[in-house]
């Protein structure tokens, strides 16, 4: 029968960006190789903080048309020691995010046989949580500004936006994904008792939802205590649902909780499929490892595994998470994990169990 043909934009990026992307670009052929039952066609893309050196910009003036007929946009990293940060993230992550609606991002986290976690007597089967983040709007919505600039009285704004719909839609899709796992639990994270307007209407849509959905438990937790729970009672959480910033600051505990942020995937998805979803790590560039072949590639092929499911490939994103989950298990782990392995030899060791398993 015919292979099932995909289009993926390629970003790399900056820093370890495309180490990691080159890695899993590798394991992608030799699972297409192996499997022939689809074909990927890439658009590599080179917008990173070279172009921004070179050209003044991240993104070209067409970014949406260019990136809008692809099936998926596989992202490494970016940010660059000589560009403020706010600069790097608001001139090509955060757009694409917002334009393409990308509202839920998916922060899976578990604990791989074979990794340590930082937490005593925690097993592997004690932690495994999906984190849903909210990803268009709240803190980060991006309304805000700056007056009286270069004066003492200067002034400086950031308004959280909560919007019924936007709510709305990040619960019934968390909810969909607290019903399709086993424990069918849903806790979601607030600090409705200090933010009495934003974060109070976030609760009365969240406990609105949750009616449409009678089979999933529903917790709400207050974001500081939140924090405490994941450390000291790690097998009580599920699926968590959070705002833009909490979420963003819960994923990080979540991913040093489970061994290394070498390890954690984000998916930045649109659930509608009007716009093609980001698969991409929960780390950044690491500009303090980059360039010496040592950086993690699992973050990002993890998030290579979320695409493939995305896309409807499931045989091919089993055998590439079952290569990972082995090759951990077996101690080839680079030095984040503790381990004495560089960036190719976990990428060897995984291309060649893919090839076997698949
Ligand atoms: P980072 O995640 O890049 O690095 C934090 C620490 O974790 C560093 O010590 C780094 O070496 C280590 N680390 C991260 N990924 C690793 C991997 N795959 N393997 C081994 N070690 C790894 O965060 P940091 O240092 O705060 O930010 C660096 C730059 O990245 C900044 O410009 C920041 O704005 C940007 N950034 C970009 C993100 C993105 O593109 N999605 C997300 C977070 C930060
Ligand atoms: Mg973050």
């Amino acid at each position: 029968s015919e292979a099932r043909r995909y289009k993926i934009a390629v970003i790399p990026g900056d820093g370890i960006g495309p180490e990691t992307i080159g890695a899993s670009l590798e394991i992608l052929q030799a699972l297409q190789e192996t499997l022939g039952s689809f074909q990927i066609e890439y658009t590599h893309l080179d917008w990173s903080s070279d172009r921004y050196f070179a050209q003044g910009k991240y993104l070209p003036d067409d970014w949406m048309t260019v990136l809008k007929p692809h099936d998926a946009i596989f992202f490494g990293a970016v940010g660059h020691p000589k560009v403020p940060d706010h600069i790097s993230l608001w001139e090509l992550l955060l757009p694409i995010r917002q334009r393409f609606q990308q509202y839920a991002n998916l922060r899976p986290t578990r604990i791989m046989r074979g990794v340590d976690s930082p937490l005593k007597n925690i097993s592997p089967e004690s932690l495994d949580w999906m984190l849903v983040r909210e990803n268009t709007e709240g803190e980060y919505a991006g309304q805000g500004g700056r007056t009286h600039i270069g004066q003492p009285w200067e002034v400086g704004t950031e308004l959280a936006i909560f919007t019924r719909q936007g709510i709305e839609r990040i619960f019934r899709f968390a909810y969909q994904i607290a019903e399709s796992r086993s424990k069918k639990h849903l806790t979601f994270v607030t600090k409705s008792n200090a933010q009495r307007s934003g974060m109070v209407l976030w609760d009365e849509v969240a406990w609105q939802i949750a009616a449409e959905f009678p089979h999933v438990k529903t917790e709400k937790m207050l974001v500081d205590a939140m924090t405490v729970r994941m450390v000291h009672k790690p097998e009580s959480l599920d699926t968590i649902v959070a705002t833009n910033l909490h979420a963003d600051i819960l994923s990080d505990l979540a991913a040093a909780i489970a061994g290394s942020i070498g390890i954690a995937p984000a998916s930045s998805i649109d659930p509608t499929r009007q716009y093609p979803s980001t698969f991409e790590s929960v780390h950044g560039s690491a500009p303090d490892i980059a360039g010496r072949g040592i950086a993690n590639p699992i973050a990002t092929m993890w998030a290579g595994v979320e695409m493939l499911r995305w896309l409807g490939e499931e045989v091919a994103a089993d055998a590439w998470m079952k290569a990972i989950e082995d090759v951990c298990a077996e101690g080839v782990l680079t030095p984040d994990l503790g381990g004495k392995e560089d960036t190719r030899g976990v990428t060897d060791a995984i291309r060649a169990k893919v090839i076997k398993n698949a």
